[in-house]
């Protein structure tokens, strides 16, 4: 098994690793937001890309999505766990509550989402009924009982365009479309990375409530830094308790 994660904001290292390697990747899509990191965490190998770069500076809607997913397989990895901060809609996704969501509802625009334009001939459309690799989400939600650790299992990913937050009105259309979450990098992520081959899952970190779903509040950034915190702490400790498969 070779696994690869991918970190947003607030997981922009893994602390823990051991790096062996630091790797540039070069693509024929462009550069990756960063060097792949290649090191052993736990015992079992692990490569890790921060997802808008190590300084935090690639804003949602410009991370080379391409790029990265093509250098996690060009070194052979097999299996990508995406870890996001999101704001929750659902009742159940509590700010501080990690999820591993099940669907998607995709309202990005003008992003690079797909590998299939550049040859006409070879047209791939591929089947996305179930965006998420089942063995994987299996899998994490195995690690987080394991390590004690609550997480909901399932719900609807929004991806939004960003890099600003939704207005209230927006936070009610996704809820009247079944949403539970909403982030603004989980497509096209998700979709290259089946079309890439690799089985893909997201670990969800709930770092606010949706706009205008705390009564009379705004969002709050020093809010959304406290629960990221606390919640890419947990990440951690669900990551050290995957056990190799
Ligand atoms: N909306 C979109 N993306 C986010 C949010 C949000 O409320 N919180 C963290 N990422």
């Amino acid at each position: 098994m070779s696994l690869g994660i991918i970190g947003g904001t607030g997981l922009t290292s893994l602390e823990g690793l051991e790096i062996t390697r630091r790797e540039v990747v070069r693509t024929p899509f462009g550069e990756p937001s960063a060097p792949l990191v290649h090191g052993c965490f736990r015992g079992y190998n692990v490569t890790f890309l921060a997802r808008h770069g190590h300084n935090h500076s690639i804003p949602p809607h410009q991370v080379n999505y391409r790029a990265n997913i093509w250098a996690l397989r060009h070194v052979g990895v097999e299996q990508v766990v995406a870890v996001a901060a999101v704001g929750g809609i659902g009742e159940a996704y509590a700010p501080r509550r990690l999820a591993i969501p099940d669907q998607i509802i995709d309202y990005t625009h003008s992003r690079e989402s797909t590998f299939f334009d550049q040859d006409a001939a070879d047209v791939t459309h591929v089947d996305f009924t179930y965006p998420y690799d089942a063995r994987l989400r299996r899998w994490l939600l195995a690690a987080a009982a394991e390590a004690g650790i609550e997480v909901v299992d399932g719900g609807t990913y929004a991806a939004t365009q960003g890099p600003r937050l939704e207005t209230a009105a927006e936070i009610q259309r996704l809820r009247r479309d079944g949403c539970d979450l909403v982030g603004m990098t989980g497509m096209p992520e998700a979709v290259l990375a089946r079309e890439a081959e690799l089985a893909y899952a997201h670990c969800a970190v709930v770092a606010n409530w949706g706009a205008g779903l705390a009564e009379g509040q705004t969002v709050s950034m020093d809010d959304i830094r406290d629960n990221l915190t606390y919640g890419m702490d947990l990440v951690r400790q669900l990551i050290a308790s995957l056990a190799p498969k």
